[in-house]
């Protein structure tokens, strides 16, 4: 298994060995995090974001440091030389004499591949329009793996299906390792087509569902997404769907009484914060698994770990 050099664009690329493989020397990293680790000194991160973000950025930029490395790059596309009207590639090409590794969010489908293909370093997707986001749905899966111990299980994934690139990554990953999906989504916002049979493909046990209800008295672990309001193409169709779903406390009455409810966050409207405080919750415990995953996909491709 060979992770050096190597780019992550889209969970598809990864065996299930290779994922757990991840997992596991995440697993080892969170053991860690209390000492001085030292594994990246003298190595840079680069982070590209042409697209707003909190967590992956942020996250990122911890795990780097938190391995004593450094990190440069820019958060917005408009304090970079892509205002003046330099393409992607000329940006990477740059940078890549900068970096070590570079990590680029981006609001086109395919971007990160593109950058992949200029870049002589690492190239690792935070985000690439709809389409993959996968260090998000290794810190989903990682999380799962903890709370669950295992998982096949029985995934409700509710929200934004058509736009949402977390859950693109995420289904496909969680229908490799065995897992049982109920999606449910607002009409017009269905799992695209490519993805489903993709999941067809991988023998996933899919089933649609518009009643979040009956999704919420199966599920083991409730996936709940925002509505993607920054892509859609018109603004009128995304006011009739906002606020399609909204968890809340009645929603849990429902619930198994060890399901737990995930949000890759930012939420709007579709979590209620009471449900923080009951014990389903799981979305501030991501943002923490966050941390040991990057860690070791950093250490990984850098050869380290
Ligand atoms: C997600 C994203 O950017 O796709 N955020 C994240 O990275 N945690 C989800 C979203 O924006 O809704």
């Amino acid at each position: 298994m060979e992770f050096e050099g190597r780019d992550i664009i889209s969970i598809r690329d990864f065996s299930l060995e290779e994922i757990e493989h991840i997992l596991e020397s995440a697993a080892r990293m969170e053991a860690r995090m209390g000492e001085r680790l030292d594994l990246l000194q003298g190595r840079i991160l680069a982070c590209l974001f042409f697209e707003p973000s909190t967590r992956t950025r942020l996250s990122f930029e911890t795990a780097m440091k938190r391995l004593g490395g450094e990190v440069i790059g820019f958060s917005k596309a408009g304090a970079a030389s892509v205002a003046k009207g330099e393409n992607l590639t000329d940006t990477v090409k740059t940078v890549a004499n900068y970096a070590d590794v570079i990590v680029v969010r981006h609001p086109r489908e395919g971007a990160a591949r593109l950058a992949a293909e200029a870049s002589d370093v690492p190239v690792i997707n935070a985000g690439d329009g709809s389409n993959q986001h996968p260090t998000q749905t290794l810190l989903d899966l990682y999380t799962i793996k903890k709370e669950k111990g295992r998982l096949d299980v029985c995934a409700a994934i509710v929200g934004d299906l058509k736009y949402g690139r977390t859950v693109h990554s995420l289904a496909h990953a969680l229908a490799m390792f065995g897992a049982s999906l109920i999606l449910v989504s607002p009409s017009g916002l269905e799992m695209p087509p490519e993805v489903l049979l993709d999941l067809k493909e991988l023998g996933a046990e899919v089933t649609a569902h518009n009643s979040l209800e009956d999704a919420v008295r199966e599920a083991e672990v409730l996936y709940v997404t925002r509505i993607q309001k920054e892509r859609f193409p018109d603004p009128e169709e995304y006011e009739k769907v906002k606020g399609a779903y909204k968890i809340t406390l009645d929603t849990l009455a429902l619930a198994r009484e060890d399901l737990i409810v995930m949000h890759p966050l930012p939420r709007v409207d579709e979590i209620s914060p009471e449900v923080d405080f009951t014990g389903h919750a799981r979305y501030f415990q991501q943002v923490r698994n966050g941390i040991p995953v990057r860690m070791a996909l950093l250490a990984l491709v850098l050869g380290v770990e």
